[in-house]
């Protein structure tokens, strides 16, 4: 197990590349072993939960390369629609081999998914859109057995929540599914769109996508392609906040700045000075900031485009050091605080009632060993540390390293004083 240790208190400067989005990858990967043919991957993250998915492919049968940030996926020799156990069950996003499996094969056979713990994060809408589709599904020993003997056939589903997994995942089976398939309540995430875009690339006809109806008309013959996914809006956000946080003046290269006004508008309020540009090859945004307390500000996390709750851990290291007090709002997940006592140790006062916390912000933070319970508490703690006074070590990197490349080489080229150490 590694750990990060960070020396707070250095202002950020320069510039950084956002990677490709990891739940775009999560899950257009999977859609690749749909297609009778090879597909070629590019702009994917260097993250954990990429590599962990390409040795469950290679497991099952499918040949993978990888070549720099791309991977070139050949579903031809896949045999076997069954995931192993011990790897899907650290992966959130494995549900994506249900619809993906179902469909190609008529039957697929995964474990229900593992990933970070911040709620109960059933998976009732993915079942029940699949059930929708034709499919019978049971399961046993942790293991969700799905078939479809007939065939999948297109239907109209409604999700009683804007689930972007269930959405995806709805979207994947019904891309092979016979007829059309309409999804109302649809979740509109970038991501959703990117995948519907690669879905069309492959043969399949989706429309809608990015809105709340999404029709699908499948295909039985979808075709491999070469595909770039868009860039990471989370990361994006993440960086946008570290240099927020840590004070100075931070290009964020590679992104969609469509894709982070709810981040932009927060920081913006919060008094920091935010700009997007565009260098003729690439869009990128530009946070300029003192490193003084900011303004305090109150945040509801909401399906997009409100603001992302995969955000919320990390901002609020910043509203720690607020100029009064800010209440929070989780209103996707039920158990997303915690970070919540690791800040406290540094010194935060934050206390959370049900899905609110309410955070009185203070004059410093100091650095402390602290651990990372999940990826996006992970992100809080190294924004905290960023601004801590002090030395803050983070234990549990592991979780960092499921969503973001190379963190510490980049916060390291922005002038972080941070290291890596075994
Ligand atoms: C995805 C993202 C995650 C992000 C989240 C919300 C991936 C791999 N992960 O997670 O980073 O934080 O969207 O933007 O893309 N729910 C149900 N039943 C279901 C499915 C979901 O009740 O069948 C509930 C969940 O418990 C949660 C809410 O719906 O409270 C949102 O979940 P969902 O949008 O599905 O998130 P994930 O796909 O898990």
């Amino acid at each position: 197990m590694e750990k990060l240790v960070i020396r707070g208190g250095r202002p950020l400067s320069g510039t950084v590349s956002i990677s490709g989005a990891k739940n775009a990858a999560v899950a257009i990967l999977p859609a690749a072993l749909m297609a009778h043919g090879p597909s070629v991957i590019e702009n994917l993250p260097d993250i954990e939960d990429v590599h962990l998915l390409a040795d469950i492919f290679t497991r099952m049968g499918a040949h993978v390369e990888f070549e720099g940030e791309s991977m070139r996926v050949d579903p031809n020799g896949m045999v076997n629609p069954r995931a192993d156990f011990s790897q899907v069950s650290r992966l959130r996003a494995s549900y994506y081999l249900l619809g993906a499996m179902l469909g190609r094969f008529g039957h697929a056979e995964v474990a229900l998914p593992g990933g970070c713990d911040i709620g109960l994060r059933p998976i009732d809408l993915h079942i029940k859109g699949m059930e929708a589709l034709g499919a019978v599904t049971r399961k046993e020993g942790g293991i969700l057995y799905a078939s479809a003997p007939n065939g999948l056939r297109g239907a109209d589903i409604y999700l009683d929540f804007a689930s972007v997994g269930a959405t995806i995942n709805i979207m994947l089976a019904a891309a092979q599914a016979e007829g059309l398939t309409e999804i109302s309540n649809a979740a509109k995430e970038p991501h959703v769109v990117d995948v519907a875009n690669f879905l069309n690339c492959l043969g399949a006809s989706v429309k809608g996508a990015g809105t709340d109806v999404i029709r699908i008309r499948g295909s039985k013959h979808l075709s491999g392609r070469s595909y770039a996914i868009i860039p990471d809006q989370i990361e994006a956000g993440t960086y946008m906040i570290a240099a927020a946080a840590a004070g100075g003046d931070v290009v964020i290269r590679n992104v969609i700045p469509t894709h982070l006004e709810a981040v932009t508008a927060k920081l913006m309020e919060m008094g920091f000075q935010v700009t997007e540009g565009d260098n003729g090859s690439e869009f990128f945004m530009r946070v300029v900031s003192d490193g003084k307390r900011p303004r305090s500000v109150n945040i509801k996390t909401l399906p997009y485009p409100g603001f992302p709750t995969d955000l919320q851990q990390p901002i609020m290291s910043l509203l720690a050091r607020g100029r009064g007090t800010s209440e929070v709002v989780e209103n996707i997940f039920e158990d997303r605080y915690k970070q919540v006592p690791n800040l406290c140790r540094m010194g935060a006062d934050i206390s959370v009632n049900g899905r609110v916390a309410t955070v009185k912000g203070t004059e410093e933070l100091s650095g402390c060993p602290v651990a990372a319970t999940d990826l996006r508490a992970g992100a809080a703690l190294v924004i905290a540390g960023l601004m801590a006074r002090g030395t803050t070590t983070i234990d549990h990197v592991e979780y960092i390293d499921r969503g973001y490349a190379h963190i510490e080489a980049k916060l390291r080229s922005l002038g972080a004083d941070i290291e890596r150490l075994p």
